[in-house]
């Protein structure tokens, strides 16, 4: 893959895909611009190599309408902000009024295009729409990682009619990553692997136990195995028509040898909700009324042992309802354990991500992956189109 170091942008229309769908608050102001910073090497590299540079991402899912609750306006002003120079936005992403505005860029300027999924061919992959992208710019870069597993027209139609195109250094530094996670691991590899259900997760756990040596299984999935091991799980959450399937994965991992660790003990209420009695118990009592909402303390210490002697260690989905206080300690309590290993560890998806800042660990992971669905997608062994279309670009 051809990264922005390989190609002369002195001067040129720089047209940089980005994923700059970020969350908003209540006000319409961008209340976490972690992607936005994720993406600044690329872009102050772009600006002090002289390019002319056109920003485009999607945001939200509009679907293919102009609505103004989903337009890029706020995520330009925190950029212009973390820049100090004007981003002024664009109203369209195609079009005269673009294709003249852009015309009138010198270099070190930076325009951001409005919304790209306001265009419905833009989630269609069409074709004509990524030709009039690809016609904007000399040079097209993706630095988009967390929306690379979409084969949208401004990450893979645009591709095969851009001048040129290349990966930018988040899309680069993503890759490198997950190759040190995957693909060339350091050895023991052991993946902890979290979140509320079994089905969003099989084709990860099924490419996982390919790959690691050690697997550690938590969250609300965890009951599915329960079950499937013969467990009562009270009124937990529990995916009935995958508890065969949650077997399969267990007896698919002891013919490959790969051990798997499960919670031994869980902390149980209730409801999922603050302000209800808890209580910590083997997952041999959980009660007929009980929902198990977190890992508990003797889980911490085995899965923690489990993790002694990781030398990489990948992560994907929190371990309990984290988003409540009450239920949120194993989660974190493994984040410690995490943060203190010598293990590279290379954490991803969503909730995961904000599990770990909540923490106030972060800096103490190796890398946090920007992508959601992209980061399940390279897990579950996929290729993603956004990377695929730039290892075939002119
Ligand atoms: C994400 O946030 O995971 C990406 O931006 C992709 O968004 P999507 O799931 O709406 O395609």
């Amino acid at each position: 893959m051809k990264t922005l170091k390989d190609v002369d942008i002195a001067g040129k229309r720089v047209f940089l895909r980005v994923d700059f769908n970020v969350p908003l608050d209540a006000q319409g102001n961008v209340s976490d611009d972690a992607r936005i910073q994720a993406a600044m090497p690329t872009i102050l590299y772009a600006i002090e190599h002289q390019a002319k540079l056109i920003v485009a991402s999607h945001l939200g899912r509009p679907k293919g309408k102009v609505n103004p609750a989903f337009s890029m306006k706020p995520v330009a002003e925190r950029l212009s902000r973390l820049l100090g120079r004007p981003v002024p936005l664009l109203a369209d992403s195609i079009g005269d009024a673009v294709q003249s505005a852009i015309d009138a860029l010198h270099p070190q300027d930076v325009v951001m295009l409005e919304n790209l999924r306001f265009h419905p061919e833009e989630e269609k992959n069409d074709d004509a729409f990524g030709k009039a992208l690809a016609g904007l710019c000399d040079v097209y870069v993706n630095d988009a990682f967390a929306v690379s597993h979409r084969a949208n027209a401004s990450v893979e139609a645009m591709v095969r009619h851009a001048p040129v195109a290349c990966a930018g250094f988040l899309l680069e530094k993503e890759m490198t990553y997950f190759r040190m996670a995957l693909l060339d691991p350091k050895r023991p590899l052991v993946a902890i692997v979290g979140g509320a259900k079994v089905s969003s997760k099989i084709g990860l756990l099924k490419n996982l136990l390919g790959k690691v040596d050690k697997l550690i299984i938590g969250g609300a999935m965890a009951n599915t195995f329960f079950r499937a091991m013969g467990i009562s799980t009270g009124k937990s959450l529990v995916e009935a028509d995958l508890i065969d399937t949650a077997a399969a994965v267990l007896a698919q991992a002891r013919e490959r040898h790969v051990p798997v660790y499960l919670p031994v003990d869980v902390v149980t209420a209730p409801a999922m909700q603050a302000d209800v009695p808890v209580r910590r118990a083997p997952v041999q009592e959980i009660g007929d009324e009980d929902m198990a909402l977190d890992i508990g303390a003797a889980t911490v210490m085995l899965f923690a042992e489990a993790l002694q002697d990781a030398a990489t260690i990948v992560w994907n989905g929190p371990l309990g309802a984290f988003e409540i206080p009450a239920f949120s300690r194993g989660t974190l309590s493994l984040v410690d354990h995490v943060a203190t290993s010598h293990a590279i560890s290379i954490v991803g998806g969503g909730d995961t991500g904000a599990a770990v800042h909540l923490s106030g660990k972060a800096d103490r992971m190796t890398y946090i992956s920007t992508g959601g669905g992209a980061f399940l997608e390279l897990l579950e062994g996929k290729a993603l189109p956004g990377v695929v279309a730039l290892e075939s670009a002119p």
